[in-house]
């Protein structure tokens, strides 16, 4: 079988060597392409794949069509979406991601990124601590959990809302993490707050005015989720009410330059998407792929499917 790593953003060269050797030494083929610039050398590359392993990279229904031998596309990271399920089910092609494989990564940034914001962008002017602040955890999957740890260490009071913690608010005892009911309350107990929910239609647009005024004057948003789920131009109207409160963002939204300009050291994007840029992560996401899908191949396996 041929398998294809299509990474606009590559792997580090360790995850791609671990990678090979894993495809290799279930008798496959790996082929790579790396840093494309148009969706047309995705379209080529994928004309007589097996198997494609991809990063945020889009999985259109053109780049089903064109995939004739496509069985299996594996998606190394937690969101997927940029997969076109309903293309890939309707092909017969088996969608799986890799849940949970390069959380800490992220984790790790939202306290770089808090830091950042807290010290004045390390100006030198003087910032605020962590230490006594009250975190709010907007969703509670496997990087809010691991945010919820780091937080203790740094003596921050912790809150959570997620579905599954509405429905069984004994979860969060078990993370140490006061287990909220609905947003409007976790914004109402916050200082800071994390977001970790994927983009759907139930999420995209909902971190609107509303929800971000309950903050205090000074609140603080960081998101290493998608740049959908925040609503772009009320974050602008409250940082413009608010002159303390700041937004740091690890994908770059539609109004970044209107965002540079206006709000300077009080707003932060990464220049791209890097929460999940580490070596690290990137063996752990990437060595996850490649054994589901020779698994997948050897086995029929089919756990972490999307499209059932
Ligand atoms: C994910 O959903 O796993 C993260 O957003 C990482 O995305 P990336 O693989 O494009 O860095």
């Amino acid at each position: 079988m041929k398998v294809l790593i299509a990474t606009e953003k590559p792997f580090a060269k360790v995850a791609v060597d671990g990678i090979r050797d894993i495809v290799e030494q279930a008798g496959h083929e790996l082929v790579l392409l790396e840093k494309y610039t148009s969706p047309d050398q995705l379209l080529e590359a994928v004309a007589d794949v097996d198997a494609l392993i991809v990063r945020s990279d889009k999985v259109t229904a053109d780049v089903v069509d064109a995939a004739k031998n496509l069985k299996i596309v594996v998606r190394a990271g937690a969101g997927y979406d940029n997969l076109d399920l309903d293309a890939l089910t309707k092909k017969g092609v088996v969608a799986m991601n890799t849940p949970g494989q390069n959380s800490n990564a992220v984790a790790e940034l939202v306290f770089g990124m808090l830091i950042y914001l807290q010290r004045g962008g390390f100006s030198g002017a003087s910032g605020s601590e962590l230490k006594g602040k009250k975190l709010g955890l907007h969703a509670f999957g496997y990087i809010g959990k691991i945010v919820a740890n780091i937080a203790k260490g740094f003596g921050m009071t912790v809150y959570a809302f997620s579905p599954s913690l509405a429905r069984n608010p004994k979860l969060g005892e078990q993370y140490g993490v006061t287990a909220i009911t609905t947003p409007e309350e976790l914004y109402d107990k916050s200082d800071i707050i994390s977001l970790h929910m994927p983009a759907n239609d139930q999420t995209k647009g909902s971190i609107n005015y509303a929800l971000m005024s309950r903050l205090p004057e000074n609140g603080i948003i960081i998101n290493t989720a998608r740049k959908e789920v925040m609503n772009e131009a009320d974050i602008v109207r409250i940082m413009e009410e608010r002159p303390k409160f700041k937004y740091a963002t690890d994908i770059l939204p539609g109004n970044h330059e209107e965002m540079v300009e206006k709000f300077g050291i009080r707003y932060f994007a990464s220049a791209k998407k890097c929460g999940a840029q580490t070596q690290e992560a990137n063996i752990n996401a990437g060595l996850a792929a490649a054994n589901q899908i020779c698994k997948f191949f050897a086995t029929g396996d089919r756990t972490f499917q999307l499209n059932k």
